[in-house]
């Protein structure tokens, strides 16, 4: 497969940047790397801290045949795994996947992924799909702001060469050979296999209240199998979760 990369010194985010050029009629397979973002987005409506040099910011168009909304899900959960083999690849080091797309190193998040679905006012199928990678790959220059500083991490401790270059083709191979056989299943069990939060307690964030409960599994669609304090289960398919320390 052929990808139409363009690299950018700078954009406001590369998936709003991606997102003009799709509905524009980009096709399948072009990517968007930034050096540094200035309004990089996260998942509900967060901001991605985004400094020049030391990140990672790429967004992938994809095209998928017939798929359903529910089914773009499958998009975000190929990621989360290719990311890790490319980082594991590249940094010799263990990755884990904090349901549902952070990855993790060492206990810190060196990763974010969100997803944008377009979907079809006609038929209801997804038109296009803007997948956004971050990757913290070297610590910033002058660390991570204070809200983040506990809590995020980088692949590399101090500068390599061309670390950034061979983690984006990394992350790139790793993700066309899943996405080219969507119809096969075996990522999810590299996705569960790389799940840290089986068999933790943990506190579902949601506007209406946060919740504690037990994660019990990741389902063959990489729902996220839960048991609350009452002894009801249920299973997530998306949302936000802490892990609660004991
Ligand atoms: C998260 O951790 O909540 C998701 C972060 C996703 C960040 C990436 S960086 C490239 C792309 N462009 C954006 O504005 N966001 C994604």
């Amino acid at each position: 497969r052929t990808l139409n990369l363009c690299v950018l010194p700078e954009a406001e985010s590369t998936n709003t940047l991606l997102r003009e050029k799709a509905n524009a009629g980009a096709p399948e397979g072009t990517v968007i790397l930034a050096n540094t973002q200035t309004k990089g987005r996260g998942r509900r409506g967060r901001s991605f801290y985004s400094p020049a040099d030391t990140g990672l910011y790429l967004s992938i168009l994809l095209r998928p045949d017939g798929m359903t909304p529910d089914q773009a899900v499958k998009i975000t959960t190929m990621a989360a795994v290719a990311v890790c083999e490319a980082v594991e690849e590249i940094s010799g080091k263990e990755t884990w996947i904090k349901w549902v797309n952070d990855i993790y190193q060492e206990g810190r998040k060196i990763s974010g992924i969100l997803t944008e679905a377009s979907v079809s006012m006609e038929n209801g199928s997804v038109e296009s799909v803007i997948l956004g990678i971050g990757i913290n790959v070297y610590p910033p220059e002058s660390g991570f702001p204070e809200d983040i500083r506990e809590t995020a991490g980088s692949v590399f401790d101090g500068k390599q060469n061309d670390g950034k270059n061979r983690l984006a083709a990394g992350v790139l191979n790793y993700f066309f050979k899943e996405y080219e056989r969507i119809d096969r299943t075996d990522y999810v069990e590299k996705y569960r296999a790389k799940s840290f939060v089986v068999g933790k307690e943990i506190t579902i964030l949601s506007p209406s209240g946060n919740r504690q409960a037990t994660a019990l599994d990741v389902d063959q669609d990489c729902h996220l199998i839960v048991r609350y304090e009452n002894g009801q289960t249920e299973r997530l398919s998306s949302g936000e979760i802490s892990i609660r320390l004991s």
